[in-house]
C-alpha cells in the first residue's frame, strides 16, 4: 500500500506532506486525531472514531468537525487500499489544518513486559475539560513509553494518582480475573477504545463478566492473563507487568484475539 495523503483536500504522498511550521498543532500539539484500523481492506467502525473524534474536540473547546467531507475524504483514501491491512488517520489542528491519511499498519515488536507508570495528567471526566480527548499533545504518553523502555520494559501500564490501573500510552489494558475481565472504567479519564468496545462485545458473547472499576495495581497480582489492544494492532497476551510474571498461556487472550481479528475482517461489522 503506498501512504497516500490529503492535506486540506490536496491529495499527496505522505512523504511529501507538510504541515506549516506554525501550525498550533506543530507549535502546541493543539488538536485531535484519530487512528482507525484498516482490516482487510475495510475501515473498523470509522463512525465510532469519527464520533470520538468530534468529543475529543468538543473536550479541548476546538471547532466540531465536517464529518461527510472526513468520511468522504477517508472514501476516496481507502479506495487505493485494496483488501491489505493499514491505518487511516485523521488529525485536526487548532489552526484549522486537516490531514487525512492513510498507510500500513506500523510493524512493532511484541509488546511482552509492561512496567507501571504514573500518569497525573489523566484524570477523571468532570474534573477538567481535555479528559479523556485524544488530543494531539501525547507526548507525555510517549515519554511514560520511554520511562518503561528504560526500567527494561516495552512499554507503560500507565496508573492514576490514586494509584489504580488505566490503560497504555497507545493501547487498552484489560484483564482476568476468574470468569471475569477487569478494567478501569472510562470515568476515571481514558481513551474511550473502539477496540476494547469491540472486545468486550466478543467477551460478553462468550460468557466472562465484565467488572469496570477502580482497581489499584497491587491487585493486577490476582490476573491470570492481561490483554491489550488498540486499532491497529491485534489483542495480545503481555508477559510480564512490573514484578509479575503471568502464566505462558492465556486462553481468554487467544479467543478474544481470533474473535475480534473476525469481527474486524467480516464485511459491515
Ligand atoms: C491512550 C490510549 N488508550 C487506548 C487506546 C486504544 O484505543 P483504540 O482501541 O480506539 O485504538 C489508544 C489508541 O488510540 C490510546 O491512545
Amino acid at each position: 500500500m503506498e501512504p497516500l495523503a490529503l492535506l486540506d483536500g490536496v491529495e499527496q504522498p505522505l512523504a511529501d506532506a507538510r504541515m506549516a511550521v506554525l501550525d498550533e498543532g506543530v507549535t502546541r500539539g493543539d488538536g485531535a486525531f484519530e487512528s482507525v484500523g484498516i482490516w482487510s481492506g475495510r475501515p473498523f467502525r470509522l463512525d465510532q472514531h469519527l464520533a470520538r473524534l468530534a468529543g475529543s474536540l468538543a473536550a479541548l473547546d476546538l471547532e466540531p468537525p465536517d464529518l461527510p467531507l472526513l468520511t468522504a475524504e477517508a472514501g476516496h483514501l481507502l479506495r487505493g487500499v485494496g483488501d491489505e491491512d493499514g491505518l487511516l488517520r485523521i488529525f485536526l489542528t487548532a489552526s484549522g489544518t486537516r490531514l487525512v491519511y492513510v498507510a500500513p499498519q506500523p510493524v512493532r515488536p511484541q509488546t511482552r513486559v509492561l512496567v507501571p507508570q504514573p500518569a497525573p495528567w489523566v484524570r477523571p471526566l468532570g474534573t477538567y475539560g481535555p479528559a479523556g480527548a485524544k488530543s494531539m499533545s501525547y507526548a507525555a504518553n510517549m515519554a511514560a513509553t520511554r520511562a518503561a523502555q528504560r526500567a527494561g520494559g516495552d512499554d507503560a501500564l500507565l496508573c492514576s494518582l490514586e494509584g489504580d490501573v488505566l490503560e497504555g500510552p497507545t493501547f487498552a489494558v484489560m484483564w482476568v480475573v476468574g470468569d471475569a475481565l477487569r478494567m478501569a472504567p472510562l470515568e476515571l479519564g481514558i481513551v474511550d477504545s473502539v477496540s476494547r468496545r469491540a472486545a468486550l462485545e466478543q467477551a460478553a458473547e462468550a460468557g466472562l463478566r465484565i467488572e469496570q472499576g477502580r482497581f489499584p495495581l497491587g491487585s493486577l497480582t490476582e490476573a491470570s492473563e492481561v490483554l491489550i489492544c488498540s486499532a491497529a494492532r491485534d489483542l495480545v497476551a503481555v508477559e510480564q507487568v512490573g514484578d509479575v510474571r503471568l502464566p505462558a498461556s492465556s486462553p481468554v487472550g487467544d479467543l478474544l484475539h481470533k474473535a475480534l481479528d473476525a469481527v474486524r475482517r467480516q464485511p459491515g461489522a
